[in-house]
């Protein structure tokens, strides 16, 4: 049973040195030393259902085309072709019609990587076809997730996500399915978005509507230290939800039960979600640096099929009121971006409310220097 504790930091801990969040060069080590090496949430299986159904992802500056093959294998290959490397795909999501055909000279690649056909590259003496699969990344699905790794020889992801491959299912979150997506592009660093989300400190003052549902002083913590952070806050009102009227209609996920019915538990899933399992949805964010100022971060809302399947569905009680905390959340994180970009900025004192952020900030500095 995890332990729940009330966020506090060590005396004198403060927020991270400007250059974390401007630098160019910070950003590049970002991409190599976060990003290509640690396994990053990019869909849910359910948007490639079938074989030969693909959507595109961008990891770590990598174009990946996300497919699924024949035996029901998930793959995320590089869209590059291995003649001479030209992107294969340029639409976002689809399906191909069994294969992946390179628009340049017809190089042909089945769903799994392997290379089926290369017009009359017979005719070249020592050329073998097997030389020339596409790349790949390492690619697992979790809780519904799809999972890619850019890394040559990943930490296996069971090892990497031993925190969390049970703790979420009582949510039965890989059942889910998602429904309207929304993406929004930010002008500050992708740390902001994390550490914004990881205190209440902020809610009294730009979320009175959250506020009005639950108490900003109510998140207590069970992963404090690591790569992933977060716990719960507590609902002002019994089998209420966050929505836009504060109750639902909709019956609790899984086997949501208990304490459960009145908790929204929120972490952060180093470098690339935010998860947020309330009674009756889960959130999640998708959290893709563009540059060391620039973020895009795509929102989705997720929910028991069999809830969607009834005749009148309507998510909006739950997407109106997290686009419009999420709006609030943005617009300060660009403020917080553009006064730290300032020469007046200097590290400030974190308060108590803020213990994930100083533990963000230390996972994150011990991953940029090993
Ligand atoms: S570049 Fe792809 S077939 Fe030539
Ligand atoms: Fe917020």
């Amino acid at each position: 049973m995890e332990t729940f504790v009330k966020a506090q930091v060590s005396p004198g801990a403060k927020t991270l040195d400007a250059r974390w969040y401007l630098s160019a060069d910070v950003f590049a080590q970002e991409r190599e030393r976060i990003f290509a090496r640690s396994w990053i949430a990019v869909g849910r299986a359910e948007h490639v259902p079938n074989a030969g159904d693909f959507v595109l992802a961008d990891v770590a500056g990598e174009s990946l085309i996300v497919t699924r093959d024949q035996h029901g294998d998930v793959h995320a290959h590089y869209n590059v072709c291995r003649h001479r490397g030209t992107r294969l795909c340029t639409e976002s999501a689809g399906r191909f019609g069994g294969s992946i055909q390179c628009p340049y000279h017809a190089w042909t690649y089945g769903l799994d990587g392997t290379l089926l056909a290369a017009r009359t590259m017979a005719e070249v003496p020592g050329f073998d076809r097997t030389d020339y699969p596409l790349r790949s990344a390492a690619t697992t699905v979790h809780d519904g997730f799809i999972y890619v790794n850019l890394a040559p020889a990943p930490e296996p992801f069971a090892t990497a996500f031993a925190p969390l491959l049970d703790r979420f299912a009582r949510w039965n979150v890989g059942a889910l399915r998602a429904v309207r997506p929304i993406t929004y592009d930010l002008a500050c660093n992708w740390k902001l978005v994390f550490q914004n989300y990881s205190e209440c400190y902020h809610c009294p003052l730009l979320h009175p509507q959250l506020d009005a549902l639950s108490p900003s002083d109510s998140g207590r913590n069970d992963l404090t230290e690591g790569p992933f952070l977060g716990g719960f806050s507590e609902l002002r009102q019994p089998e209420g939800s966050l929505t836009m009227t504060g109750s639902t209609v909709r019956a609790p996920l899984g086997a949501v039960d208990g304490d459960d019915l009145h908790r929204i538990y929120y972490y952060t899933v180093f470098p690339s979600m935010l998860l947020s399992l309330h009674p009756d949805y889960v959130m999640a964010h998708y959290v893709t640096p563009l540059a060391a100022d620039r973020t895009r971060v795509i929102c989705t809302w997720l929910f028991d099929p069999a809830t969607i399947d009834v005749l009148d569905f309507d998510p909006s009680d739950a997407v109106e009121f997290w686009d419009l905390t999420n709006r609030q959340d943005w617009q300060i994180s660009e403020q917080s971006q553009l006064g730290i970009a300032s020469r007046a900025y200097t590290p400030g004192p974190y308060s108590n409310a803020e213990g994930l952020l100083a533990a963000f900030d230390r996972h994150y500095l011990a991953t940029m220097t090993r």
